[in-house]
Order: structure tokens, then sequence, then C-alpha cells
């Protein structure tokens, strides 16, 4: 397993966000974290990206105990759902950024953002700035800043949230693509249920806290295990 989360625990002032949340994931796996607004989802995603910590459990990333590893030393990449891209930087020295912290050389890092500018197929928009972008565009400029210090795991929180729903269809499967070619493992975090069934391998539902069931999508619609999980995915309108 490349990620690993061993009986989490989290509470705020009382309230349990995370009630003993155990799941692995497969190295170059895409999983999607599934479940309605205020699940948790979000807050384990902080716990894996050393943004907050648990009060118990263990989370393992490439074999190794990350519990007390600080977040910038467990390589992983993060695109949250409004951007987050800094305003007065050019789409280049957004990219830059990571690299720049990492003081990397200036001709390494050069070659790279131009690589990635490549990537997301935004070769001659690397002197504009984030207002001069469409919303899918900044997203894509978001995704190439979380990759471009090569992180081993990364981790989007509703990376299309703020985006209208024509876009963020053709933005989720450009998404599903980057991902298999570069080959990264990935932790998509979503409420929307179609999103999560077209975008990931392996489909992570939680509610109030706890994990309520783990498998692929046509597991999760087929089979499944619990009250919840066949209401919330509507396992009917998939059948047909
Ligand atoms: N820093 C915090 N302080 C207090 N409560 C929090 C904090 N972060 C999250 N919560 C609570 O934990 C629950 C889960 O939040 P979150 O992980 O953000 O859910 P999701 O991302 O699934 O919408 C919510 O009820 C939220 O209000
Ligand atoms: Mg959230």
């Amino acid at each position: 397993m490349y990620v690993e989360m061993k009986e989490i625990c989290k509470t705020f002032d009382g309230f349990q966000a995370s009630d003993h949340v155990s799941f692995g994931i497969e190295k170059g796996q895409m999983a999607a974290l599934l479940g309605p607004s205020g699940s948790g989802k979000t807050t384990i995603l902080r716990m894996l990206a050393g943004l907050d910590m648990p009060d118990s459990g263990d989370i393992m990333i490439n074999g190794i105990l990350v519990n007390d590893l600080p977040g910038n030393k467990r390589g992983i990449g993060f695109v949250f759902q409004n951007y987050a891209l800094f305003r007065y930087m050019t789409v280049a020295d957004n990219i830059a950024f990571g690299l720049e912290v990492q003081k990397k050389g200036k001709a390494e890092i050069k070659e790279r953002v131009e690589e990635l500018l490549e990537l997301i197929s935004m070769e001659d928009l690397g002197k504009r700035y984030p207002h001069q972008l469409s919303g899918g565009q900044k997203q894509r400029v978001a995704f190439a800043r979380a990759l471009a210090p090569r992180p081993g795991l990364l981790l989007l929180d509703e990376p299309f949230a703020a985006i209208d729903a024509k876009v963020r269809r053709e933005l989720r499967n450009w998404l599903k693509e980057m991902i298999g070619r570069v080959g990264i493992t990935s932790i998509f975090v979503t409420h929307d249920q179609e999103e999560a069934m077209e975008v990931a391998n392996q489909v992570i539902i939680i509610n109030q806290g706890k994990i309520e069931q783990i498998g692929t999508p046509k597991e999760i619609c087929f089979h499944p295990q619990t009250e919840f999980v066949s209401d919330f995915i509507e396992t009917d309108r998939w059948i047909v």
C-alpha cells in the first residue's frame, strides 16, 4: 500500500470528525473520497498533508510512519477547491513556487516549468496572471503547481467545485487522463457521486466521520453494503 490510514480518530471541540478511519491506496491508484458535506473528507486530507494531527491512529505513506513528519517532508501535492493561486505571480511563477522553496537551480526550474506548461497545454500562457485565466485554466495551473516538485501523492479537495457544470465534465476527463499519464497516486475528494464514479478506480465512502464502504465504482453501485451507501449512491440510477 502506498497510503494507509489506520484507525484514525480526530475530534474538534468534542465533535468527532474522523471516527476510526482506516483505508489503503495502492501505488498509482486514483481513489475518490466521497461523502456528503460535513462528513469529514477535508479533515482526512488535511491530516494526510500534515496540516492537522490525528488524536490517535497511524498514517503511513510509502511504508513510512509520517505521524510526526512535517507536511513539507511528506512528498505531497495539494490542489484546493478554490484554486488558491498566488494572485500577484504569473502562471510560470505559480508553477515554479514549490521548486523555489526547494531552492532548485534556475535552469532546472525553467525546464520543469516549461515541461508542465506543455503538459497542461498552456505553453503560451506562462506570463499571464491568474485574473487573466478562465476557471478551468486556473485549476490546470493549480494542478501543474502541485505536480512541479514531483510529489509521490497528490491530494485534490473538490477541485472542480467552483467551476460550472459543462467545463467541470471536460476538466474531470482531462484530470483523469493527466493523472493516468503522470502515474501519480492520488486522492480526489468530492461530494458528487457521478464525479467519483467516473474518475476513480477505487471509491471510499464516508459518512459522519466513518467509512461506510470501499470498493470499485462497480462494487459500490451493484453491491452497496450499507443502507447509507445504497441511498446516497441512488444505486438504481446506474442500472440501465
Ligand atoms: N478546525 C475545525 N474546528 C471545528 N470543527 C471543524 C474543524 N474542521 C472541521 N470541523 C468539523 O468537522 C466536520 C467535518 O468537516 P470536513 O472534514 O471539512 O467535512 P467535508 O470536507 O466532508 O465537508 C464538520 O462538521 C466541520 O464543521
Ligand atoms: Mg471539504
